[in-house]
């Protein structure tokens, strides 16, 4: 029997996967650092090297899905070494393990490597420039997967929501619900995507035997919105009548610089697993329709 690791189980990511996970014929295993109630968690620090080999050999894993990370954009500002850990210098331990057991590592990246000079949507050969200790730490972590030795492949997501923690599109139905009118940046481009899209593609590529050779591949849901449209769309879908005004990203002073432009091109997960890829709005509709439901 196939046997899966996704560590950072209880994260967004790691829980949509738990969710998918449960009509699967593989065994998953689903690990931290910190339990959460009601939920079978395995306590493993991923930046622990001697805890992750034990494991990953003594588990005979075959798939390792990395959904740990340090999220936090602005917090990575003040605590570089903290980012560095878990953004790099962990997915060089899973990297490493896994080559041990000739396992495949599934790591996650994000389209903050990118600079947001471009105009038209970035494809996975698009040169890399960072401008946030995050984007910086997540892109030295796709270097040290790329060069472990292991069979990898590292999807490059953005903006991502689900039911589950902290996330925009929480805030955003909170805060439409409660202010009469609120401000969010306009100048910002890229692509809201449900954590479920994501999820469904990695269930659908482990679950099916579907890699075939290591590599990059971007995956967001379709379409084009501004962090504005987006908290729009949001308080549209809830029926709030809050007032959505744009604003420009030097009205709200960030310590990450992020990027004006980070739209990802698709083509090459919709050529090579054709996936079908829902638009960011309905993907957001449904998202919001499950935190309604109370899940
Ligand atoms: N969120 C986004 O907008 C976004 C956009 C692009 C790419 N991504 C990437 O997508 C992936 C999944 O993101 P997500 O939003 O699902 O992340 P998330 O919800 O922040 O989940 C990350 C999980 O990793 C756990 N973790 C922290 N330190 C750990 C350690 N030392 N060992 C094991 N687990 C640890 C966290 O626990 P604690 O909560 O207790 O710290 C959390 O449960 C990440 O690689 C992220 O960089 C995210």
């Amino acid at each position: 029997m196939k046997k899966i690791l996704v560590t950072g189980g209880n994260g967004q990511l790691g829980t949509e996967l738990r969710n998918l996970s449960e009509k699967s014929s593989a065994r998953w295993f689903f690990s931290d650092v910190v339990e959460r109630d009601g939920v079978e968690t395995i306590l493993l620090d991923i930046t622990d090297r001697e805890a992750v080999k034990d494991f990953v050999l003594d588990k005979d894993i075959d798939v390792i899905i990395n959904c740990a990370a340090y999220t936090n954009v602005e917090g990575a500002e003040d605590h570089f070494e903290l980012c560095d850990r878990l953004n790099r210098a962990a997915p060089e331990i899973l990297g490493s393990v896994a080559a041990l057991n000739d396992a495949l590592l599934i790591q996650i990246s994000t389209d903050f490597i990118f600079d947001g000079t471009a105009s038209t949507p970035i494809r996975e050969d698009a040169p890399a420039r960072p401008l946030s200790v995050y984007g910086k730490t997540k892109y030295a972590g796709e270097l040290a997967v790329a060069s472990s030795g292991c069979k990898y492949m590292i999807f490059r997501t953005a903006w991502l929501y689900s039911p589950y923690g902290k996330n925009f599109v929480k805030t955003m139905m909170k805060l439409t619900a409660e202010k009469e009118q609120i401000k969010v940046v306009a100048d910002q481009v890229g692509t809201p995507t449900s954590a479920l899209t994501l999820a469904r593609l990695i269930y659908d590529i482990v679950e099916n035997d579907k890699f075939k050779e290591s590599g990059t591949w971007h995956l967001t849901d379709e379409g084009v919105a501004s962090w504005y449209d987006f908290a729009y769309a949001v308080g549209q879908l809830c029926g709030h009548s809050c007032d959505v005004q744009p604003c420009h990203t030097e009205d709200f002073p960030q310590k990450a610089t992020r990027p004006h432009y980070s739209v990802l091109d698709k083509s090459k997960v919709k050529n090579d697993f054709g996936f079908p890829i829902p638009y960011w709005r309905d993907a957001l509709s449904t998202c919001i329709r499950r935190i309604e439901k109370g899940e």
